[in-house]
């Protein structure tokens, strides 16, 4: 396979084919831990298969393992072609392609062994902690190092939402993750009562904002554009945009600690901030939606436009559906049930799953040197299997969260006793459960679909014909 002439593509590579790897895995878990709800006999009376251990081990998969490959395959090759410069240092970048997976490999044997911080989204215990942290400044150094040495005068706006939250993210996870070490496995919070829960849904709701969202609307504002073959809709958008969500995003956190300990106007200021965030969200949402202005047909043809697309839909959903969330009343109801389940695949598979897809699609070829992928048919296959898997997965959680959970829990009788025991709960949302291991069971198979059609591309013998086009960077 040829070496692209200035850019180095090998980091890239590496990155690209673990996403899918660690995409399938990481669904696989989610599949088990979705039957296991439908099913309890499946937690096999066995510790490290409970529902309990696999749950950190598949929110570990899907957030770090594949959306981070994904963001850091995507904003490596974002930022060498829209900077015309190759990475600072190949041994730079190999390190942290290596560490990264060594992060990984480490989740995937401490977790079900119990170990865990007991933070959600950080539950990694101190050493690994340390290692993240390694991995991240080398990660942040090659990056931005990049940026320093660009050829172009101007930094194109994908790679301030990449650079946002490469920073936040370092931030979010040191702050966060300040610990007494007891033991090599064990250590406790640095935080006490109120404050660590404060300081946890600080970094809980920012590694939504930023790794979750920032990073991929960095993808957004790369590949929409040069799938669609159409300029970004309004350049001047993007950077009130980026200003905009950043500004608020950070304070939104207490939106998940309503009704708790913390103080009222905390809440309240959450709360406020959260429906703000709506106008930077939607702006960008419209933005990526309004860059097909002049391409709609090309959807009618092309799945990675679809996939791409698609998912900027499910972002106007989850974000449309979170400021509603955070209204303290609409959150008296909301909190605690499969709601917020629903709203979170809306964003996890909707969004990030999806948009990754499509990017990890349009990049493969390029990559290997081929002229597309080994098949198209499939892509479209793995599109439907997506989007009906999604759709699926979040009806069934928006009806068990909102009317088995949310509404027969608050149901009461003219005595003030409550209508329904828990128990009769749990069996109204056995249907929704099983309906939720199926639609997850769909969006796995797609991601097998997607890696048997990417192997076949990485060793099929037809190349690209010219990659004269590889020295034009992003649709600036
Ligand atoms: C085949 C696809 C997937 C299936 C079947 C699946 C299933 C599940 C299940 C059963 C849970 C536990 C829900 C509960 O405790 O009630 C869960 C939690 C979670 N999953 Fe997934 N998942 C999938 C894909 C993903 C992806 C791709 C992401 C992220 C990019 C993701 C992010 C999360 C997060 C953040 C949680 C924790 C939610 C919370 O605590 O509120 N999942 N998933
Ligand atoms: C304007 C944007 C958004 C707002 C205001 C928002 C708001 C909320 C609210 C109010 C909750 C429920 C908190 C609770 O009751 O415990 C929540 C949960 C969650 N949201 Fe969002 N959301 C937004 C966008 C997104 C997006 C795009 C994603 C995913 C990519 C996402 C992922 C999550 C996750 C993972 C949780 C569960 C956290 C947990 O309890 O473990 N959110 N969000």
């Amino acid at each position: 396979m040829s070496e692209h002439p200035s850019y180095n593509y090998n980091v890239v590579r590496q990155f690209a084919v673990m996403t899918v790897i660690w995409g399938v895995l990481g669904m696989l878990v989610g599949v088990i831990i979705a039957s296991q709800l439908a099913w309890p006999a499946l937690n096999f009376d066995t510790p490290w298969f409970s529902f309990g251990r696999l749950r950190p081990l598949h929110t570990n998969l899907v957030i770090f393992a594949f959306g981070g490959c994904a963001l850091m395959a995507t904003s490596l090759y974002v930022v060498q072609r829209t900077s015309y410069a190759r990475l600072i240092s190949d041994s730079l970048a190999s390190f942290v392609f290596w560490g990264w997976q060594l992060v990984m490999v480490l989740a995937v044997i401490t977790l079900p062994m119990g170990m865990t911080s007991a933070k959600e989204y950080a539950e990694l215990e101190w050493p690994i902690d340390i290692l993240i942290t390694v991995v991240w400044v080398a990660y942040a150094v090659l990056f931005f190092g990049t940026i320093v040495k660009r050829k172009t005068s101007h930094i194109y706006v994908a790679n301030w939402f990449f650079g946002g939250f490469i920073l936040t993210v370092a931030v979010l996870h040191v702050v966060n993750s300040m610990a007494v070490p007891v033991t090599m496995g064990k250590s406790y919070s640095m935080y006490a009562g109120t404050v660590d829960a404060m300081i946890q849904w600080w970094y809980g709701h920012n590694a939504v904002g930023f790794f979750l969202t920032a990073g991929f609307l960095g993808i957004m504002y790369y590949f929409i554009p040069k799938q669609a073959g159409r300029p970004i809709y309004s350049y001047r958008l993007s950077i009130v945009h980026f200003w905009a969500l950043i500004a608020v995003y950070i304070w939104a956190g207490p939106h998940h600690l309503h009704y708790s300990a913390l103080p009222d106007w905390t809440q309240s200021l959450g709360m406020a901030m959260s429906i703000i965030l709506l106008a930077p969200s939607w702006g960008g949402m419209i933005n990526g939606m309004m860059t097909l202005s002049g391409a709609w047909d090309k959807l009618r043809s092309d799945p990675v436009l679809k996939f791409l697309v698609v998912s900027l839909s499910f972002y106007g959903m989850a974000t449309f559906e979170g400021p509603l969330m955070a209204i303290k009343t609409v959150n008296a109801l909301s909190h605690n049930t499969d709601w917020t389940i629903g709203h979170v695949h809306s964003g996890a598979l909707g969004w990030v799953a999806m948009i990754s897809i499509g990017a990890i699609y349009h990049m493969i070829p390029k990559l290997f040197d081929k002229e597309q992928m080994y098949s198209v048919r499939l892509i479209n296959v793995h599109f439907w299997l997506a989007t009906a898997g999604t759709v699926i997965y979040i009806v069934a959680m928006w009806a068990n969260g909102i009317f088995q959970q949310g509404a027969m829990w608050s149901a009461y009788n003219a005595d003030g006793t409550l209508t329904y025991s828990f128990i009769e709960s749990v069996i109204a949302s056995h249907p929704g459960y099983v309906a939720r291991a199926f639609g997850g069971f769909l969006f796995l198979i797609g991601m097998l679909v997607m890696t048997y059609n990417m192997f076949m591309t990485i060793y099929s013998k037809e190349t690209q014909k010219s990659t004269a086009t590889d020295a034009i960077g992003a649709a600036s």
